[in-house]
């Protein structure tokens, strides 16, 4: 997919890689992003990006996200379900802490494809970004919220990319791992997910609009992650032995 001239809608665009893909996709030529988020935006946004306000763990927010950004611009070429949020470390997690982190990281993306297929399918097709991260892939030493979730979206996202694939529906699933934006701004250089090194909110988005532009499934900012991926795979006893180890490194995961 070219940005050029494209509806775009980015969830948690207000900053970090959100921010970055909507400056982006705007250099890129499109017609209209909008940044939804539960924040105001962390600097000034200006045509043709615009700001709305929206809580993703409220279904109906999504909707009315979705109906009054078709309303203002056209249908949605892209929406990008990329709010995420981490938190639980260790075993004992509140259930308001799982139920959070499953509603911003997981039914955010449901109820987005929910409303969003079935217009696509009727007008021929449309374009999905979910944000998930390594994660969702390999783990996240520290937290079993953010691990368990991360999962959760590549599964959703998989699952649509097969279900869909044949009637117009395009995915893509973007899985970093360290970024530097609010979300690793505590952490010493993003803990065990910097392992690879910290990389730039912009720097993602360069391979994002590669990714789309090659209308590529999984989007890997760090290339190392399809190692891991492949090893996990491979021998999974020995993936847990070895991340076992690494655990030794980073005692507090995150
Ligand atoms: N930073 C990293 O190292 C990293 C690595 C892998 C994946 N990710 C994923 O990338 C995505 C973006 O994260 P980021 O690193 O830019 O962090 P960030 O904290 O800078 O951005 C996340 C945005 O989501 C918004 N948000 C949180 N809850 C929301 C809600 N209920 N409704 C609407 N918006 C909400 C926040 O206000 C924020 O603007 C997340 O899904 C995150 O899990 C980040």
């Amino acid at each position: 997919m070219k940005l050029e001239s494209k509806h775009v809608v980015i969830t948690g665009g207000a900053d970090g890689i959100g921010a970055a893909l909507a400056r982006r996709f705007a250099a890129e030529g499109a017609r209209a992003v909008v940044v939804a988020d539960i924040a105001e935006p962390a600097s000034s946004v200006c045509d043709p990006i615009r700001f709305r306000q929206c809580d993703v763990t409220d279904r109906e927010q999504i909707r009315s996200l979705i109906e009054t950004a078709e309303d203002l611009n056209g249908p949605i070429d892209l929406f990008c379900s990329n709010a995420g949020i981490i938190g639980g470390i260790g075993l004992h997690s509140s259930d308001d802490e799982w139920r959070r982190t499953i509603d911003v990281n997981v039914m955010a993306h449901v109820w987005a494809a929910q409303i969003l297929i079935p217009k696509m399918i009727e007008r021929g097709g449309g374009y999905l970004l979910n944000t998930a991260s390594a994660a969702g892939l390999l783990t996240q030493l520290g937290s079993a919220t953010y691990s368990v979730t991360k999962h959760g979206a590549v599964g959703f996202a998989e699952w649509i990319a097969i279900t869909y694939g044949d009637q117009g529906i395009k995915v893509s699933l973007l899985c970093p791992q360290a970024v530097r934006t609010n979300m690793t701004a505590g952490t010493d250089q993003g803990g065990v997910a910097g392992v690879d090194g910290m990389m730039e909110p912009d720097a993602v988005a360069d391979v994002v609009v590669a990714g789309l532009d090659a209308e590529q499934f999984l989007i890997l900012p760090h290339s190392e992650v399809a190692e891991y991926f492949r090893r996990k795979a491979d021998d999974y006893e020995r993936w847990l032995r070895g991340m076992r180890r690494l655990q030794e490194r980073f005692p507090t995961g995150w």
